[in-house]
C-alpha cells in the first residue's frame, strides 16, 4: 500500500466512522504493573481515540515509577491524583474520590482500568457509579484465595465491567464460572506485547549484567512484595533464611519489603549475603530475567515472564492465577518454607512443553481494535 493509498483509506475510515475519531478514553493507572500493562495499549488507542491518562500516585518512587514512563515511553498522565501509601480504604476511598472529580470534567465514553491494583479497582468503581462504561484489561484472573487484596480487586472489578479483555482462556472460563460472558475478549496478554517489543532495547541498552559481575545462568534473581509474605515475620524470616542458604542472588527489592526488613532486623543479614538492590527499570529487570538460572519470585507478572524467557520460576505462593506456568512444569509452589525453597532452587529442574497461551504480542492492537467496532 503506497503512502497515499493509506491517506486515503484512513480518510474514509473517518467519513465512515466520524463517531471513532470524537471516542474520548480515560486510562487509569497508578502502580509498577499497571504502567507496564498501559504501554502498548496506550500505544494503540492514540492511533484512534482520544487518549487521557490519569495516575493515581500509588506508587511514587522515581525507580517504582517515573523510570516506567521515560523507558516505555508512555506520555506524561493528563492528571496526577497524588494519592499516594495508606491503607487499602483511604487509598481505594480516596482514589475513587479524585477520580470521580476527573471524570465528572472530562467525560469520557469508556475508562479503563489494568490489572488487580487498588487503582484497579478504584478506577473502575468511579467509573460504573457514573455510568461510564468501564473496561478491564487483563480480566478474569483468579488464584481463588481471597485474602488477597489483588483476588478482591479482580473480582469486583470483572463484575462491574462492560468490556472484559482477557489473557487466557483459563481467564475466559473463569469468568464464565461468575456467570459473565457477555463483553468479554480473548485478547492474548498485553505483558507479552510490553516483553516482545522491549527485550530487543534491553539487549542493547540494558549494561545491568556488567553493573552487578554477573554471568549468565550463575545467579538467581528474587523479587518479593506480597502482603502475605512481607507482613507476616514468620514468613519473611523464611524467605530470608532460605536466601542466605542459596546465596547466589540478585533481589531488586520493592519499597513495602525493605520497610518490613528493616523493621523485623532481617536487613542487615539479607544485605550481607546477598544482592540487594534497589527496585530496577523494565529493560535492566528484563535482561536479570533472561539471564538467570532460575527466579524465586511472588510477583504475578514476573511467574509470567519467566515462563516466557523459559526461566524456570519457583513461586513463593500457594496459589497462582497464572496456572498454565504450573501445569506446564515451568513454575512451582512452594510457599515461603525455607527447606522446600532451597529444595527447588537446587532440584527443580522443568521438563514440560510449552504451550502458546499467552497470545502474540499483539494484545494491544486488539484491544484497540475491539473498542473501536463498539
Ligand atoms: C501494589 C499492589 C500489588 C502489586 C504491587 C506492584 C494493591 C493492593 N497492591 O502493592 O498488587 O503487585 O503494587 O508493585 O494495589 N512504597 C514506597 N514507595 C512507592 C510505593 C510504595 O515506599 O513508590 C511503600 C510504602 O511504604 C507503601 C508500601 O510500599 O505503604 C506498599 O505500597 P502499596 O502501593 O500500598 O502496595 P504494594 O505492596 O506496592
Ligand atoms: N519489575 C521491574 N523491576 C523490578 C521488579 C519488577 O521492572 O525491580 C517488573 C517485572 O518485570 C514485571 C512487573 O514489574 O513486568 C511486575 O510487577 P510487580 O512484581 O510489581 O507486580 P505484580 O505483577 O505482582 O502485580
Amino acid at each position: 500500500m503506497t503512502l497515499s493509498d493509506r491517506l486515503e483509506a484512513k480518510i474514509k475510515d473517518i467519513l465512515e466512522h466520524p463517531e471513532r475519531r470524537q471516542m474520548k478514553i480515560v486510562s487509569i493507572v497508578g502502580a509498577r504493573p499497571n504502567f507496564i500493562k498501559l504501554a502498548p495499549v496506550s500505544k494503540e488507542l492514540r492511533k484512534e481515540f482520544d487518549e487521557i491518562i490519569v495516575h493515581t500516585g500509588q506508587h511514587y518512587d522515581y525507580e517504582m515509577n517515573k523510570l516506567f514512563f521515560d523507558e516505555l515511553g508512555i506520555p506524561e498522565p493528563d492528571y496526577h491524583l497524588g494519592v499516594g501509601s495508606g491503607s487499602h480504604g483511604y487509598q481505594t476511598g480516596e482514589m475513587l474520590k479524585r477520580t470521580e472529580e476527573v471524570l465528572i470534567k472530562e467525560k469520557p465514553d469508556m475508562v479503563l482500568v489494568f490489572g488487580d491494583t487498588n487503582s484497579t479497582l478504584a478506577g473502575a468503581l468511579a467509573a460504573v457509579k457514573l455510568h461510564i462504561k468501564a473496561a478491564h484489561v487483563e480480566a478474569g484472573l483468579r488464584s481463588y484465595d481471597k485474602k488477597m487484596p489483588e483476588e478482591i480487586n479482580r473480582v469486583l472489578t470483572d463484575h462491574c465491567s462492560a468490556l472484559l479483555f482477557c489473557p487466557t482462556e483459563t481467564a475466559v472460563k473463569n469468568l464464565k464460572n461468575e456467570g459473565i460472558a457477555k463483553g468479554v475478549y480473548l485478547t492474548g496478554d498485553v505483558m507479552v506485547d510490553a516483553l516482545q517489543e522491549n527485550i530487543k532495547i534491553a539487549e542493547k541498552k540494558s549494561k545491568i549484567l556488567d553493573e552487578l559481575n554477573l554471568n549468565p545462568e550463575e545467579y538467581y534473581l528474587a523479587t518479593v512484595h506480597r502482603a502475605e509474605n512481607t507482613d507476616d515475620f514468620s514468613r519473611l524470616k523464611s524467605i530470608v533464611d532460605a536466601f542466605c542458604e542459596i546465596r547466589h542472588i540478585v533481589f531488586p527489592c520493592h519499597p513495602r519489603t525493605e520497610k518490613c526488613l528493616k523493621e523485623y532486623g532481617l536487613w542487615n543479614k539479607l544485605k550481607n549475603m546477598i544482592k540487594v538492590i534497589k527496585p530496577v527499570g523494565y529493560l535492566d529487570m528484563l535482561m536479570l530475567e533472561k539471564n538467570a538460572r532460575k527466579i524465586l519470585t511472588d510477583s504475578g507478572g514476573v511467574q509470567k515472564e519467566a515462563y516466557i524467557f523459559k526461566v524456570p520460576c519457583i513461586t513463593l505462593r500457594e496459589t497462582t492465577e497464572w496456572v498454565e506456568t504450573v501445569e506446564d512444569g515451568w513454575n512451582v509452589l512452594v510457599g515461603a518454607e525455607s527447606k522446600k525453597i532451597v529444595g527447588m532452587a537446587n532440584d527443580f529442574e522443568p521438563k514440560g512443553e510449552q504451550r502458546d497461551v499467552f497470545g502474540d504480542g499483539k494484545a494491544g492492537e486488539r484491544v484497540e481494535e475491539i473498542i473501536g467496532r463498539l
